[in-house]
């Protein structure tokens, strides 16, 4: 396998599930882009955006204590290339993309993106991180998303202002009274009674808290918790792996940085 490819295997059981899913949970790419049609000033940004990452994701890396070697250091649209050859080679049932997918909204990056998931022949759901708006048509659209297997879903909220719509709270708690079982994708991760201590290594921007968010913060920050139907959360945001509870029974996977070739591969499958 590319060495630049790093994949982490993660399993949930869904009781009475009838077929086994897999999925490839990928977060923060922060895709810095610059292409034929890039003005002088476009380039020069995206160029300095790359160089300031490759910087960046080396010490993210380090301090997670995670693997970084020579084959990290490579653009982030060729590590991208990377993880979508390996994608298509290994045919999951879909791509779970937990935001941050492009550094910034940058008229290349949003052409890259939107041609790259217009030809991915796999199933894919995306949502936006703090580093972009609530649209890339063809990639992510506002509102809540849904990858729907019948007797799951995955649900996709747009978290990245640190909290959520009244509209999409809605929407969620209309899902969650159907009793279906859910896997949420977000980009922020939540902090609760349960995970506060790790959290609290981090400062405030980098979660969501039952204690401190806003009266929709926390509103979803509850509805993680306690809603039964929510099995599972996955997002990204601190570009740093970690499988931690945030209710009894329930976790909450933060993914690594996808720009250092971070794969979570996600096994759903019933006892
Ligand atoms: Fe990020």
């Amino acid at each position: 396998m590319d060495p630049y490819l790093q994949i982490t295997d993660n399993e949930l059981v869904i009781p009475g599930l009838k077929q086994k899913r897999v999925f490839f949970h990928i977060s923060d790419t922060h895709l810095a882009v610059r292409d034929a049609l890039s003005t002088e000033e476009e380039a020069r940004q995206a160029e300095e955006w790359e160089a300031r990452w490759m910087v960046g994701k080396e010490n993210f890396a380090r301090s997670f204590g995670e693997p970084f070697g020579d084959a990290q250091r490579i653009t982030t649209v060729e590590g991208f290339d990377k993880m979508l050859a390996f994608a298509r080679d290994e045919r999951p049932d879909a791509l779970l993309f937990t935001g941050d997918n492009l550094e910034c909204m940058h008229p290349a990056g949003e052409r890259f993106l939107a041609a790259r998931m217009k030809d991915c022949p796999l199933p894919f759901l995306a949502v936006p991180g703090n580093h972009e708006s609530a649209s890339l048509p063809g990639v992510w659209e506002p509102g809540v998303r849904i990858l729907d297997y019948g007797d799951f879903r995955v649900v996709g909220i747009d978290d990245r202002l640190g909290t959520v719509s009244g509209e999409d709270l809605d929407r969620l708690a209309a899902l969650g009274n159907e009793g279906i079982p859910m896997i949420v994708t977000c980009h922020i991760p939540v902090s609760t009674a349960m995970n506060r201590e790790r959290m609290s290594k981090f400062s405030p921007y980098f979660f969501i808290s039952d204690e401190t968010a806003d009266e929709n913060g926390i509103r979803f920050v509850r509805f993680l918790m306690d809603c039964p139907a929510v099995k599972l959360v996955l997002c990204g945001h601190i570009h740093g792996y970690s499988d931690a509870e945030i209710a009894p029974g329930k976790r909450q996977i933060t993914a690594s940085q996808g720009m250092i070739g971070f794969i979570h591969r996600l096994t759903v499958r019933g006892e």
